[in-house]
């Protein structure tokens, strides 16, 4: 095939646009779906997937909203399913780190017979600029239920850098690329960092996995605050204390560091 058709899983977010941006500067054809694209993929939905998977060579597949979800191994095991039916030859997929559901959806993968890549990913840097953290940041208080434990937050400009190279090169196929960023940091030591590079104070409250799933429920619904309550319960009991080397494998470079990228980022105007 000359020109391969790429298909982006949740392309308009945060790791999914930028592998888009890259495709697309690259020359690539690129089909970028999310369940607010035409043609529409909604995990929840099998029927649009096959519009979706039409003529697709490889494909970048974030699981929304997480592969700790309860159903997503199901999911994920249909999903490529039918992505070999349709043709698709390599999948690329985004995977969380520590998460022992997410790793029964990697081994679904890789036992599909396609080509893959797996990115296991620590938490990301950018939750604090531009996901489920910037009100936290913005109002000045992060309160997680993680305790003193340290992640090695990592950019998702490293994750997309590397989806883009296990997508368009052979070198990547059937390996597994433990991502983290540089170095261990606490919340609290993240919270002093978004504090310089912002001009306002931010602080880190830990908060009881009890008092987390309340907050959470009161504004995302009882659901999504049990998985991610239960997903911080499981990552932030320390198995995640030690960087991975995953950038260094897939790219040849150091990772992006935590305080470079906040302080690179467009943080403290509320929209
Ligand atoms: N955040 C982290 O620290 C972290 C760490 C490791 C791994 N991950 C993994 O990263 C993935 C995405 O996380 P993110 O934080 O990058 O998400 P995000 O920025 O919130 O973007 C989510 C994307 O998925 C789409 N989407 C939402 N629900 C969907 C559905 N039912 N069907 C199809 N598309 C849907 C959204 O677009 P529409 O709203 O238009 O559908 C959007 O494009 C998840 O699989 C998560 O497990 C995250």
């Amino acid at each position: 095939m000359n020109t391969p058709t790429y298909l982006v899983i949740g392309a308009t977010g945060k790791t999914g646009r930028r592998v888009t941006d890259r495709l697309l500067a690259g020359g690539h054809t690129v089909r970028a779906v999310s369940r607010s694209t035409t043609p529409r993929f909604d995990w929840e939905d099998p029927s649009t997937w096959p519009a979706a998977l039409e003529g697709v060579d490889r494909a970048y597949v974030t699981y929304m909203p997480d592969l700790a979800a309860p159903g997503a191994v199901e999911a994920i095991t249909a999903f490529t399913s039918a992505a070999a039916q349709a043709g698709v030859r390599r999948i690329v997929l985004l995977s969380g780190r520590g998460e022992r559901s997410a790793e029964a959806s990697e081994r679904v993968v890789a036992a599909s017979g396609l080509e893959h890549t797996v990115i296991r990913s620590s938490w990301f840097t950018e939750n604090f600029t531009e996901g489920h953290l910037l009100d936290s940041v913005l109002e000045g208080v992060i309160a997680m239920p993680a305790g003193a434990v340290r992640e090695p937050f990592v950019s998702v400009d490293d994750i997309a850098d590397i989806a883009v190279a296990a997508l368009t090169s052979d070198a990547h196929v059937g390996r597994l690329y433990e991502v983290t960023g540089p170095r261990l940091l606490s919340f609290a030591e993240a919270a002093d960092i978004l504090t310089a590079a912002t001009g306002r104070d931010v602080a880190y409250v830990p908060v009881t996995s009890d008092e987390f799933r309340a907050a959470l429920t009161e504004i995302a619904g009882p659901e999504y605050a049990a998985m991610l309550t239960d997903l911080c319960d499981e990552v932030f009991d320390g198995r995640n204390e030690s960087v991975g080397h995953g950038v260094e494998e897939a790219l040849g470079r150091a990772p992006r560091d935590f305080a470079d990228v906040i302080g690179a980022a467009d943080v403290g105007v509320p929209a």
